[in-house]
């Protein structure tokens, strides 16, 4: 069985600046209060028109395989981690594939949202490790800039995210020491609704043990999108902050535990821990937990906001080009994100 590796890595932000002091035309917020709070000083928003969570994710993906050495023939296969698709469906896996110009590859899009991305990258280790395919490329991108309830009703949630794409290639590994040395994923269903986009969806308030106020039961189709649905502000994400917080600061620590103890290896270990950029709060925390130094965990959410699935490839390959990552060394990926999902994979560099 072959192990895997990161052979290339790559990033995009939109050039579009948006700082705390510019929200406040939207939003009753403050500069203070949101880096008090999560850190953010600045994040970055797509292109209105021009630019997609596909087309970031492309601009990524040339970047890690022109590094990986390869072309985009090349590749054999796509996992895209999105939670804010180009469409409903199809997914993103398959815009990129044809923007591309690859092959007719096999594409699959990854909802695990800020989890997204580890969770993909642990299914193309799995890939790699039968001999099933040798080159793939795995994307984390999104454009929330497009869905976000700028009004100081969302201000909770839209002050934190962030619009961007990470990308890397994957190949397998000769190397005894070196590749991905295990990948762990979680979940916990009771607690899908603290944070996630209600509708559009077909569950009609099924889970939400709520009447849809325009909704006959005896009629069909037409739910999709109501005038209720928009009313109650359902098409935007929601996210209840304190209780996403609580469970992240507990859970964010085990699934790096978790992922050190099944390699018998220790926090000292650890070269640099990658947490996915949710709040600067919490992954000071968690370091704190875990009696991590400075320069064992890199952080850029002050810069780029949370930008859910792309945000641990952002940070990974910024800390890479930075130089804080070098041969050998041994790397944390971590993260978290609605669902409850939690994910971590560890790699010797
Ligand atoms: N600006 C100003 N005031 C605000 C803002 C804002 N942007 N947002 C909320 N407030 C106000 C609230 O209205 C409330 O006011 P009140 O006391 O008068 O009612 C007060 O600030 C406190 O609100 P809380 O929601 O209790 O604020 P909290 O201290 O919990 O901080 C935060 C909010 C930063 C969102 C925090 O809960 C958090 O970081 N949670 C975890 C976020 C996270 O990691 N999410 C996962 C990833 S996101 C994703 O997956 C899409």
């Amino acid at each position: 069985m072959h192990k895997s590796k990161i052979a290339g890595i790559g990033m995009y932000v939109p050039a579009n600046v948006v700082t705390n002091n510019d929200l406040l035309k939207y939003m009753d917020t403050s500069d203070e209060w949101i880096q008090e709070r999560t850190g953010i000083k600045e994040r970055r928003y797509a292109h209105r028109t021009e630019e997609t969570t596909t087309t970031m994710g492309v601009e990524a993906a040339k970047i890690a395989i022109e590094r990986a050495g390869i072309t985009p023939q090349d590749i054999d296969f796509i996992v895209f981690a999105t939670l804010s698709p180009d469409y409903y469906f199809p997914g993103c896996g398959v815009l990129l594939q044809r923007a591309m110009q690859m092959k007719e590859i096999g594409a699959l899009d990854v909802r695990n949202q800020c989890s997204g991305f580890v969770y993909a990258l642990s299914v193309a280790d799995q890939f790699i490790k039968t001999g099933m395919y040798k080159n793939i490329l795995v994307v984390g991108a999104e454009k929330h800039s497009f869905g976000l309830d700028f009004t100081t009703r969302g201000r909770n949630i839209s002050v934190i995210i962030g619009d961007g794409a990470g990308a890397v290639v994957l190949k397998p590994t000769e190397k005894e020491n070196q590749g991905i040395l295990s990948t762990h994923l979680h979940s916990d269903g009771t607690a899908a609704e603290i944070l996630a986009m209600y509708n559009p969806g077909t569950h009609a308030n099924h889970w939400l043990n709520q009447k849809v106020a325009d909704f006959n039961e005896n009629e069909i189709g037409d739910m999709f999108m109501s005038h209720d649905m928009i009313d109650k502000a359902q098409n935007f994400p929601f996210m209840d902050g304190q209780s996403v917080f609580k469970k992240a600061v507990v859970k964010f620590p085990e699934v790096i535990m978790e992922a050190l103890a099944a390699n018998g290896l220790q926090t000292t270990d650890i070269n640099m821990l990658i947490p996915h950029q949710a709040n600067l709060r919490i992954a000071q925390f968690v370091q704190q937990k875990l009696k991590l130094s400075d320069d064992q965990v890199y952080n850029n959410i002050q810069k780029f906001g949370n930008t859910t699935a792309a945000s641990v490839p952002i940070a990974l390959c910024e800390a890479w080009e930075a130089g804080k990552i070098k041969d050998g060394d041994l790397v944390c990926l971590a993260a978290f994100g609605s669902g409850f999902t939690l994910a971590s994979a560890l790699i010797k560099w």
